[in-house]
């Protein structure tokens, strides 16, 4: 174990209590009482009509891709620069994937491209807010709207993030939230899909509950549940909500925590910034990030390894990002490529997070800024001797 990890999942508040009712108290864990609460303090947070706890962000993608019923032909246009579980939802129901580059700045898709990806048979937009910063969802909307097609938005990174003062994933007809063990909050592994059109909400909660009404036979609407529609197992396990509630309950706490880290990192690394050195996350008027993710941009794939191979000599774990889609086995075979993939490449090469969690110590975010700062004066002093 490194001395300052990437990242720690740890507890942040009831975890314990919340996971023992579940597990002693009679009758808890058929009531679905986290589900319920955890769904509940989602809905009120992001102000949206439904949130369904997921047993992962994937399979909430899954979800939006039979919500939209996407066929064999259909084209979904993403960027490259993102997981694999933002294309392979779509691949999953015979759609293909239209990968476009990202903006140098947020590393978000580029909403300037997005217009000459479009094709009669596009039928989403999926848009990914890297590090929890926004995409640029304005010029996005009014594209979607010309042309008829849906936005989906990858809000794994994002929750509690915010848009001109709207939360993230309550902009799209679907958002998705992840709660991996990477993420703000978490219960190892788990997600949510975000229904902002109340039309979308019936039919949801039929596809999360394997193609069933029983969620409407459990709130005494019909009389016996049956298979009305395509679906699947997309529940998450009450023991995994007990969790997740008991973090949700710290999130604004958290985020705060993980915002001021970030902002100590901007601080200590402006010089090296404002030198040429390295290129730091943008900070875009009206738009509030939840300091998920802390990345620098090097000026070269040498200087990015090296500084990685630097830091973890000192017992400090950073790391690289994505392997673009376009340019992984699968992606290639599935996908297509729309314009240039120049930024999505140079980030895949150049980009790396620094370490940045909940319980991290104000010495540990000096460490690192010590760290990241003796790397690049010992750069300038070779280069002078
Ligand atoms: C951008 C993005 N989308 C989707 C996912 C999938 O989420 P999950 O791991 O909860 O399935 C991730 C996971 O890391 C992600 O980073």
């Amino acid at each position: 174990m490194p001395a300052i990890p990437f990242n720690v999942a740890g507890p942040l508040g009831r975890e314990q209590r919340y996971v023992d009712e579940v597990l002693t108290a009679p009758g808890v864990i058929g009531a679905s009482k986290y589900t319920a609460l955890a769904e509940q303090w989602l809905e009120k947070c992001l102000g949206t009509p439904r949130v369904l706890l997921t047993p992962s962000g994937t399979a909430a993608l899954e979800m939006t891709a039979l919500l939209m019923d996407l066929k064999p032909g259909d084209e979904v246009i993403m960027p490259s620069f993102t997981f694999v579980s933002t294309a392979n939802a779509f691949v999953l129901r015979g759609a293909t994937p239209v990968f476009v580059d990202v903006r140098p700045d947020t590393l978000n898709i580029d909403d300037a491209q997005v217009a000459g990806a479009i094709t009669d048979r596009t039928k989403a937009i999926v848009v990914v807010h890297y590090a929890g910063g926004a995409c640029a969802m304005a010029p996005l909307r009014s594209l979607a709207e010309r042309h008829g097609v849906d936005i989906v938005e990858d809000a794994a990174h994002a929750l509690l993030s915010e848009y001109r003062g709207r939360p993230l994933g309550t902009i799209g007809r679907f958002g998705v939230l992840s709660f991996h063990a990477t993420k703000n909050i978490t219960c190892g592994e788990g997600g949510a899909l975000i229904l902002n059109d109340a039309r979308d909400i019936a039919r949801a909660e039929i596809i999360r509950d394997k193609g069933t009404d029983r969620a409407q036979f459990l709130r005494g609407d019909v009389q016996k549940y049956s298979w009305v529609e395509v679906g699947s197992s997309y529940a998450l396990s009450e023991l995994s909500a007990a969790f997740l509630y008991a973090q949700l309950e710290q999130a604004h706490a958290a985020t705060e925590r993980r915002r001021a880290i970030c902002a100590a990192y901007r601080d200590a690394l402006a010089p090296l910034a404002a030198d040429g050195r390295l290129q730091l996350p943008p900070q875009i008027p009206h738009q509030r990030d939840n300091g998920h993710i802390f990345h620098l941009i090097t000026d070269g794939p040498e200087a990015r390894d090296a500084l990685l191979t630097y830091l973890k000599n000192l017992g400090i774990a950073a790391t690289f990002h994505y392997v673009p889609l376009h340019s992984s086995p699968a992606g290639a075979r599935l996908g297509r490529v729309s314009g240039s993939m120049a930024v999505t490449d140079r980030a895949s090469r150049c980009l790396l997070r620094l370490p940045v969690f909940a319980s991290m110590t104000d010495s540990q975010v000096n460490q690192v800024c010590a760290a990241v700062r003796g790397f690049y004066l010992q750069a300038t002093a070779s280069a002078v001797s």
